[in-house]
């Protein structure tokens, strides 16, 4: 697997290699997302293929701006509002597909509707530019594994399997895209993310329903085991044991013995506690520590979608 840096060069090499049906990692501002040419099947299935995911699992589309992915789907009035607030940014809208959707089936799993992001890091929205269409991108680690937010967290998860990763440096929001389905009267939120509730339903004005509808979830990938690193993980952890290492916030487990101890933010600012989730995950495991005591996250803001991916991460294994 390559390893472009993103600048003129190997912004060129990836737009051509995702025009001829190839597999590029890119960064976007929430992880690294692994794209290909989001009309083309083939291409979209050599994406399954790598991350080993199940094919029933659609795709987020990234357009290189508002009006791109306007000309891909039927937004509502609250569809409109959110991409007008938060775009380009860290939400992804799920509309209807629009009759002039380009976006394959395979992409879409066969649905109805199209999940669509305009992203703001600079590199994902230069690579978009460049190469003129939607580009299919989930997040660039084999399925059920902790999300990338370098490109040497990609190449340890996806080398032998993908052209080349765009390295652009560490991401910054750190946790993926909050999605937002605007198919009814309701707005549901089916995954928390970078963009928080309240940021959200102050723009909508009225609280967001849940993802759940007639029972059905609504985002397929909602999977309860994900993000999961190999070591089991304690959460709301008050104290230590001397096997366990720490994933630590506001230095609030700190002067037990333990086998090593990281802090998401000794300030506890969620954003920076956000950033550092996934490295920091992939650190501790990597220490090889059978547990990892996980310090309670407060709820509120980023924090819900913090601990919706430790949930995950926590959740057993089949
Ligand atoms: O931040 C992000 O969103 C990253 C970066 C690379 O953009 N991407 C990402 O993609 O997290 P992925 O594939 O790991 O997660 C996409 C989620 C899945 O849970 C999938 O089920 C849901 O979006 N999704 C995609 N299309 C959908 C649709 N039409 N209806 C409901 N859920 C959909
Ligand atoms: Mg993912």
């Amino acid at each position: 697997m390559e390893r472009w840096t993103a600048g003129p060069d190997g912004l060129e090499k990836a737009a051509a290699t995702l025009a001829r049906g190839g597999l590029v990692a890119f960064p976007t501002e929430t992880v690294y997302g692994l794209g290909a040419d989001a009309r083309a099947g083939e291409a979209v299935a050599r994406i399954y293929e790598a991350k080993g995911r199940p094919s029933f699992n659609p795709l987020i589309a990234h357009l290189a701006s508002l009006d791109d992915a306007l000309a891909q789907g039927n937004f509502d009035p609250a569809a409109l509002r959110l991409a007008a607030a938060f775009w380009p940014g860290p939400l992804t809208l799920v509309v209807p597909a629009g009759p002039a959707c380009t976006v394959c089936d395979l992409a879409r799993a066969g649905l109805p509707t199209v999940a669509l992001r305009v992203p703001s890091h600079p590199v994902a929205a230069a690579l978009l530019r460049q190469v003129g269409v939607p580009v299919a991108a989930p997040s660039a680690n084999r399925s059920g594994r902790i999300s990338p937010t370098t490109a040497a967290h990609v190449a340890s998860d996806l080398a032998g399997r993908v052209e080349a990763v765009l390295d652009g440096g560490a991401t910054t929001v750190g946790v993926e895209s909050t999605i937002v389905a605007c198919l009814d009267d309701q707005s549901r939120l089916l995954r928390s993310g970078g963009v928080t509730r309240e940021a959200i339903e102050a723009i909508l004005d009225r609280p967001l329903a849940s993802g759940l509808q007639g029972g059905a979830l609504l985002a397929p990938g909602g999977l309860a085991s994900h993000y999961a690193p190999r070591a089991a993980l304690r959460l709301g952890a008050t104290t230590v044991a001397g096997d366990e290492a720490v994933l630590d916030f506001g230095a609030s487990l700190t002067g037990y013995p333990c086998v090593d101890r990281l802090d998401l933010s000794p300030a506890r600012d969620l954003r920076e506690a956000a950033a550092n989730l996934f490295g920091y995950l992939r650190r501790l495991d990597a220490i090889g520590a059978a547990r990892i005591a996980v310090a309670p996250v407060p709820e509120a803001g980023l924090g819900e979608a913090i601990n919706d991916r430790l949930g995950r991460a926590a959740a057993p294994r089949d």
